[in-house]
């Protein structure tokens, strides 16, 4: 019995790293490079999102909830759950390993972004537009945290819909888990340069 809820929750923080998380990574990067085009594209963009009906009854069911669960059962994975990766391979275990440890950089990431944002929002002692962000990643050493954050959050995804298609069932022969890698590798070059592209923006202006 508690093997098959131990198993349930397993396969619902997997699903989660995908649908909604993942998804909303993707989005999310997507908006902010709104940025490269100017100020106001940015402001206008982040508006409509945050001008949305219901957005904080929308932010906690798609954001929070599953990003507060997969990151509980993440830490519990990674300090306290016994891995079997003796049946990978040397480039798996590798990659076994750092989806541990960018797990745990995009939790420290996290924490400290939504903070820095939607807290201080809610508090009342900011606004979250363009100025803002160029405020905070003109300091160099907040660039570097937010390029190391995003690079490791992008990484941390794509490898992770690696681990989701095969456990998952989708890729189980060895040639199809190698086409996965490839895939994997195009989604983690491809959406980390738009959020390091953005990061650049609001630092250098350019
Ligand atoms: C931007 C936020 C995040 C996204 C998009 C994300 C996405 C994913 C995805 C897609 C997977 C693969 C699921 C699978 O293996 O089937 C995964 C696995 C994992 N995530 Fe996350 N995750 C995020 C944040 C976190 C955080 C904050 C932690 C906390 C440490 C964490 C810990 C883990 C661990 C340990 C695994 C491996 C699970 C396993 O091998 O069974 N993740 N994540």
């Amino acid at each position: 019995m508690a093997e098959h809820r131990e198993f349930f929750y397993r396969r619902l923080h997997s699903l989660l790293g995908v649908v909604p998380i993942g998804i909303f990574l993707v989005q999310h990067l997507v908006v902010n490079h709104f940025a490269v085009y100017g100020e106001e594209s940015f402001n206008k963009a982040a508006g409509f999102l945050h001008n949305l009906p219901f957005v904080l009854l929308l932010e906690t069911f798609i954001i929070y909830l599953p990003i507060l669960f997969h990151a509980i059962l993440g830490v519990y994975i990674v300090f306290v759950a016994k891995n079997n990766v003796k049946r990978f391979g040397f480039f798996r275990n590798w990659m076994f390993y750092l989806q541990r440890i960018t797990g745990i950089i995009t939790l420290v990431f996290i924490a400290w972004h939504v903070f820095e944002t939607r807290v201080q929002v809610a508090l009342g002692n900011v606004d979250v537009d363009y100025s803002l962000m160029e405020g905070i990643l003109t300091n160099p050493v907040m660039f570097w945290f937010y390029l190391i954050g995003v690079v490791s959050a992008v990484f941390h995804f794509a490898n992770g819909l690696w681990g989701f298609f095969v456990s998952w069932g989708f890729a189980q022969s060895p040639r199809s888990q190698k086409i996965v890698t490839y895939a994997t590798l195009i989604v983690f070059l491809f959406v980390s340069y738009i959020g390091v592209r953005t990061l650049i923006k609001f630092a250098y202006g350019v």
